[in-house]
């Protein structure tokens, strides 16, 4: 069943992360669902501009809305990865989502700000919430020295005074992580103690991780190791620092890359090893199965495994 994302993180707040993943056809939908059922989590279905655009908007909210029929039991939010305003207010006037994130993060303070207040009264007057972005999350990169990595986080007084004055949600913050399937090198890491300043000034405040894939080198190698190319040595956010990063505030973690790369070496090995195939269901059906395993890894590690009875009932359900 679709809930508001702010009764999920009403409920995970300062004990566990609620995994937002992101989607953009059946088979990972498929793989969604049955890993969240089998790990007992609720989850965000993230959709971004992209995954919008692949097929047709209409086509991703037929196949969640006839994935909630096929698994009863699941409870889950439908988010708006990554919006422009335009985008906000479709996704607000479809009636279909529950929250929307507003992405101008690259817009100056004072602009963010009213962008994001504008998006948050068309979303409020609809009951959705919104999650806004400040601080520069793909500048945290390992070129960077780091006094200019450290401007690049998400300053905690502005932080304060951003949702004081734009009325989001919820915010996501530059605490070290960067999209895609090339993060950190070295000993880089979660910036805890920017986690800790950013929590103290907005406790209860529910604050969102981007970028959180932990890039599994095995999977990169396993990739390469089929004929892919891409590079290895770059790793990821440690999967064992999402508990303490959701124990301090940290209420939703978006994984999209980590997906992308079982889909890959699923299909690269699947096709490498019988390249007399040419039926997409085999191949399918081993990507749903694994997809789910990886989704009841991640819900593991993130906390929320296990939880989805007392969600339920704390929602009446
Ligand atoms: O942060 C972005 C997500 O990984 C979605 O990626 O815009 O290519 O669908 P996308
Ligand atoms: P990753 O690229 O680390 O999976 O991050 C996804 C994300 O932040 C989606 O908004
Ligand atoms: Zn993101």
């Amino acid at each position: 069943m679709i809930v508001p994302t702010k009764d999920l993180f009403k409920l995970a707040y300062g004990k566990y992360a609620i995994g937002a993943y992101n989607i953009n056809n059946l088979e990972q939908t498929m793989g969604l669902f049955r890993g969240c059922i089998e790990s007992q989590s609720p989850f965000i279905i993230q959709i971004s501009k992209g995954a919008r655009a692949y097929t047709d908007k209409e086509m991703l909210e037929g196949i969640i809305r006839s994935a909630a029929k096929v698994f009863p039991e699941a409870v889950f939010a439908v988010h708006l990865d990554h919006g422009d305003e335009q985008t906000c207010y479709d996704c607000i006037n479809s009636g279909f989502y529950s929250s929307v994130m507003i992405d101008a993060s690259h817009d100056p303070f004072e602009e963010n700000v009213a962008i994001t207040r504008r998006v948050v009264e068309a979303a409020h007057a609809k009951g959705i919430s919104v999650e806004a972005e400040l601080g520069m999350l793909g500048g945290v990169e390992e070129d960077i020295q780091v006094d200019e990595k450290n401007a690049c986080l998400t300053d905690p007084e502005e932080a304060e005074e951003f949702i004081k004055q734009s009325g989001c949600d919820s915010l996501a913050v530059a605490i070290g992580t960067s999209h895609g399937a090339y993060k950190l090198s070295g000993g880089q890491g979660l910036h805890f103690e920017r986690i800790k300043a950013i929590a103290n000034k907005v406790p209860g405040f529910p604050l969102v991780m981007h970028g959180s894939s932990s890039v599994p080198q095995d999977e990169v190698k396993r990739i390469n190791a089929a004929g892919g190319k891409l590079k290895e040595g770059a790793k990821g956010v440690d999967e064992e620092q999402y508990l303490p990063a959701a124990k301090l505030g940290v209420t939703k973690v978006n994984v999209d890359t980590d997906g992308r790369l079982v889909w890959t070496r699923v299909h690269r090995e699947f096709f490498l090893e019988k390249p007399e195939e040419f039926d997409l269901r085999p191949a399918g059906k081993i990507f749903m199965a694994e997809y789910a395993k990886f989704i009841a890894n991640k819900n593991t590690k993130l906390g929320s495994a296990g939880t989805l009875p007392e969600v339920r009932k704390a929602l009446g359900l």
